[in-house]
């Protein structure tokens, strides 16, 4: 693919740095906004930009540079002959789905659209367009005419030639790029800087230094800009609404930080506004006298920037040298995370992040499973695979924790993770785990969808037939134990989906048949082995698995013990959606997600009662029933709201009322 004209879509901050970046490398390019005023801001910032460089003696030809910018109000006649497309347009997803709509109708077939999104998944904006393979993300920093680097990202539609053009593309003007070969939140440079945004909040929430103690003490280990002076600077808005995000994405712990939230609400957003956690006068912060803290050390920031950085390994989102790069040109620093590790003891590490988990209690600081596992100097001298991300082995989410069942959520979703040992078999601990996290869950107004899945890249492999019992009574009860917790989660007014990966073997196969919704990978194995062990499916898996694929078959697997494959299940009508290896997790979270948006709750939990019941109830009575439902839930907001939503073609928005 050969890139010879460019088109950028909006030009404010980012978008006439990028226009001008391109332009200063010999090329024609395209810059396109709402309005002539706004474009004409953006020609006198390049012009001013120009100067600049003029000035510095780095640039003689500044008209030539001018006259090969093109100025448009209309996205089609911008983009009708660009190779490629740089979207620049707020950080807002309708306004960018609108954008790449009009660049899916107006652009050639091999154009290449690009967005320099901070955040928002490449996934979510390609969303209802048909040009998906072509999607990549260019994501620039500021300014882009004087920092290096450019993440340039794939998701799971990116062809591996839009990818691979982009990544020489962005060195061809003059940029160092790095490969992100997932689509996750904050990409490389901004994730690893989540976690100790994080932490200066929490430091200032738990009253342990004041903000211009640890700016001094910053300062006094050689740092231009302490921590808080910086956010200041950048805006309180922008961590605030970057920590929201990754409350939502990455961990819940994100949400636990008080001081950002309360300087948003008040207003108090820093430089722009005048005051943040400083005042500000003339463009600069009003820093009171203070002694540098001893509450803080630089080792707490390297540990927490290590510990990302291998959680992004971990996940295959980027290799260690492309993290190293990314952090030192990001974020302007002699060097990053990877070199830092290189100086320091596993043990180093990990005592660092675990006493960090102790002070400040958030599940974010405690140490990646490669760090818990004596793993670090592995880890960082990986490479990943450069050009075929589906190749590499992937590992399933895993979530640091010992306890047996981990439960996170996710705006409208609750993920229940079976957590014990490699193969997560099910004991009387996973079962007390199970029990509390369906109880908790039964009564949360929040939550609409359950995912039940393993930690790591197992489901569950069954019961730990070790912990069994001591008599014929204790085993009696184990069985009605499983029984009674199996049925709570058939029975949870929410939509359960079992996430299939693996083994789903046994008593983890009776559990994801408890579930209304099972999605799986190909290869997962399913089975029930229990008459090879002189057992009986004794979870429900004999009662549910025939009501799910009938008397017949189910008969011939319970009673051979034969395994099948998640493909075979689908087939078989037991799993309504196959998703690849690589992407299972985020793939049911899409699912999860979609459904928490369009499904009423009410609604779905009665329609789910129904269902349940449709296997003992005569017709007649089973009709009653509906019948009986539709009238409960003529009185409810969300009828009113969904009726409404659909006669004024929007979304709904559901609250459970
Ligand atoms: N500002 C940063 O530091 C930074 C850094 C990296 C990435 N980003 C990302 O870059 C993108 C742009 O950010 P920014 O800071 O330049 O924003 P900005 O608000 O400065 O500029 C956005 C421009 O898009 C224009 N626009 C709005 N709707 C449009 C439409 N329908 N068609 C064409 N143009 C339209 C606006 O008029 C404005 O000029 C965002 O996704 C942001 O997250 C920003």
């Amino acid at each position: 693919m050969e890139i010879n004209k460019v088109t950028v879509i909006g030009s404010g901050i980012m978008g006439h740095g990028i226009a001008e970046v391109i332009a200063l490398a010999g090329l024609d390019v395209n810059i396109e906004d709402v309005s002539n005023e706004i474009l004409e801001k953006a020609r006198n910032s390049i012009s001013a930009s120009l100067d600049r460089l003029v000035n510095s003696g780095k640039l003689k030809n500044k008209d030539e540079v001018l006259s090969r910018i093109h100025y448009f109000t209309d996205i089609p006649a911008s983009v009708k002959d660009a190779d490629l497309v740089i979207e620049a347009v707020p950080e807002v997803l309708e306004i960018k789905r609108s954008v790449f709509d009009q660049l899916d109708k107006s652009t050639k077939d091999t154009a290449i659209l690009a967005t320099n999104t901070s955040n928002i998944r490449l996934t979510e904006i390609a969303e209802g367009i048909t040009k998906k393979g072509k999607v990549v993300g260019m994501h620039f920093f500021n300014p882009p005419v004087v920092l290096k680097l450019v993440e340039v990202i794939r998701s799971q539609y990116t062809e591996d030639e839009v990818f691979e053009t982009v990544y020489e593309f962005s060195k061809r003007i003059g940029k160092t790029p790095i490969k992100v070969y997932k689509d996750t939140p904050g990409f490389v440079v901004n994730r690893i800087n989540a976690p100790e945004s994080l932490y200066f909040c929490l430091v200032i929430d738990k009253g342990l230094a004041k903000p211009e103690e640890v700016d001094r003490f910053a300062r006094s280990q050689g740092l231009p800009m302490g921590p808080y002076e910086l956010m200041d600077y950048v805006g309180i808005d922008t961590v605030y609404h970057s920590l929201q995000y990754y409350a939502k994405e990455l961990s819940p712990d994100y949400s636990k930080c008080q001081v950002y939230t309360k300087l948003f609400n008040d207003k108090k957003l820093g430089l722009k506004t005048g005051e943040g956690f400083y005042k500000w006068v003339n463009g600069k912060a009003q820093i009171p006298e203070a002694k540098p803290t001893k509450a803080v050390e630089l080792m707490d920031i390297f540990a927490l920037e290590i510990n990302e950085a291998v959680k992004i390994i971990e996940e295959g989102v980027a290799s260690p040298d492309d993290i190293e790069t990314g952090v030192k040109l990001g974020m302007n620093r002699p060097f990053g995370p990877i070199t830092v590790a290189k100086g320091l003891t596993n043990a180093e590490v990990k005592s660092k992040l675990e006493a960090l988990y102790q002070k400040f209690g958030v599940e974010v600081f405690r140490p990646a499973k490669s760090i818990a596992e004596g793993k670090l100097k592995t880890v960082i001298s990986m490479q990943i695979a450069p050009s075929k991300p589906e190749e590499k082995k992937v590992e399933a989410a895993y979530v640091s924790s010992s306890d047996p069942v981990i439960m996170e959520t996710k705006g409208k979703i609750a993920v229940l993770r079976i957590n014990n040992t490699k193969n997560n078999l099910i004991n009387a601990a996973v079962m007390d785990g199970l029990e509390k996290a369906l109880t908790d869950l039964w009564n949360n107004r929040e939550i609409s969808v359950v995912i039940i899945t393993g930690n790591g890249p197992v489901f569950s492999a069954g019961a730990q037939l070790d912990s069994f019992f001591s008599s014929t009574f204790d085993f009696m009860e184990f069985a009605r134990r499983g029984e009674r917790v199996y049925k709570l989660l058939s029975e949870i007014p929410k939509v359960t989906i079992a996430e299939m990966k693996g083994y789903t073997l046994g008593g983890g196969f009776e559990m994801a048949l408890a579930c209304d919704i099972r999605v799986a990978t190909d290869d997962v194995q399913i089975g029930f082995p229990e008459v090879t062990l002189g057992l009986v499916p004794g979870w429900g898996g004999t009662q549910r698995l025939s009501r799910a694929v009938g008397q017949s078959r189910a008969a011939y697997y319970i009673l051979t013990g034969e395994r099948f494959t998640g493909r075979d299940a689908y087939e078989m009508g037991i799993v309504s959606k196959i998703f690849s290896k690589d992407t299972i997790d985020s793939e049911t979270l899409n699912l999860a997600q979609t459904i928490a948006e369009r499904v009423a709750p009410i609604s779905a939990a009665l329609a789910k009662r129904l269902v349940l019941r449709s296997t003992n109830t005569s017709l007649d009575d089973g009709l009653e029933m509906e019948a009986i439902s539709m009238g409960l839930l003529y009185g409810t907001e969300d009828l009113k709201e969904g009726i409404s939503a659909f006669l004024g073609k929007r979304k709904p928005n559901y609250q459970g009322k």
